[in-house]
């Protein structure tokens, strides 16, 4: 399918969805500590979604039953709330998707519980600093590949790998549009991007090896094959003629990640 270019009408309701994202993921950040389940964190983001007059997009997305997509440690993404505890040293990737006013809005970020380990802090910076390498390369112009390539050239940098097997996606009425967003790739390659697309990009990295497995019992949580930590960030992004507008940009430092990581630097 052809890749949808949105009208600044659309886009401006695209913020507002998006932003609602974002903002979930803030109240999230500033009540999230450890003894909580993730059952606690699914209730925090159902009952804040509400609130606000909208509502959770993976819920009952292709059956997934809750909604938020929770994370933890070698969990690579959708992981389904329930009864796990959080404990100190995990780290936490958090995926919110709000549908508000006809069209979504897909962030996510990875967080500390308590103290971070030495290979948590690792995995989560890497992961954060991809992301922006990643918004860096987005421009009308540019290509596709030219996004993958710069993030996948970092983190290998950083003797991390890119998980292949699930990619960024453009975004509107539709949770999951075209095009497909890589996060990995060459340079000068893929498709053009152009005023009026909207995307997500949201780099998963591994400490250890790319390689990932999907829980045969659940049929949604993926893990690390090596059992490696691996950390996410996500944002919603609409390109421009001169850069591009990151529609799920947060207004404030999220707690239990940016001002941790801000300690720790
Ligand atoms: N929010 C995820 C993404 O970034 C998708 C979750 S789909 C679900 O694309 F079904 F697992 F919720
Ligand atoms: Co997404
Ligand atoms: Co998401």
């Amino acid at each position: 399918m052809a890749i949808e270019i949105k009208s600044p009408k659309e886009i401006e309701a695209l913020r507002v969805s998006s932003q609602m994202a974002a903002e979930t993921l803030l109240y999230v950040g500033d009540k999230l500590q450890r003894g909580m389940t993730t059952d606690d964190i699914d209730t925090l983001v159902h009952e804040d979604t509400i609130r606000r007059g909208a509502r959770p997009a993976t819920l009952h997305y292709r059956g997934f039953p809750k909604s938020v997509c929770i994370s933890i440690n070698d969990v690579v993404c959708h992981g389904i709330p329930g009864p796990r505890v959080l404990k100190n040293g995990d780290i936490v990737n958090v995926d919110v998707t709000t549908f508000y006013g006809g069209f979504h809005g897909d962030t996510s970020a990875t967080f500390y519980v308590g103290t971070p380990t030495k290979d948590g802090r690792k995995v989560t910076e890497v992961a954060r600093k991809a992301l922006e390498i990643g918004i860096a390369q987005v421009k009308e112009g540019g290509r596709l590949g030219d996004i993958g390539a710069a993030i996948q050239q970092y983190v290998e940098s950083e003797g991390c790998s890119v998980v292949k097997d699930f990619v960024g996606h453009g975004i509107g009425r539709r949770f999951h549009e075209d095009p497909q967003v890589k996060h990995y790739g060459k340079p000068h390659t893929g498709e053009r991007m152009k005023a009026g697309m909207v995307f997500t990009i949201e780099p998963m990295v591994n400490l250890g090896r790319f390689e990932v497995q999907i829980d045969p019992t659940d049929q949604w949580t993926v893990t690390t094959v090596d059992g490696s930590l691996s950390a996410q960030f996500e944002h919603t992004i609409a390109v421009t003629k001169n850069g591009c507008d990151v529609l799920t940009r947060r207004g404030r430092i999220l707690r239990s990640s940016e001002n941790i990581a801000t300690v720790f630097a």
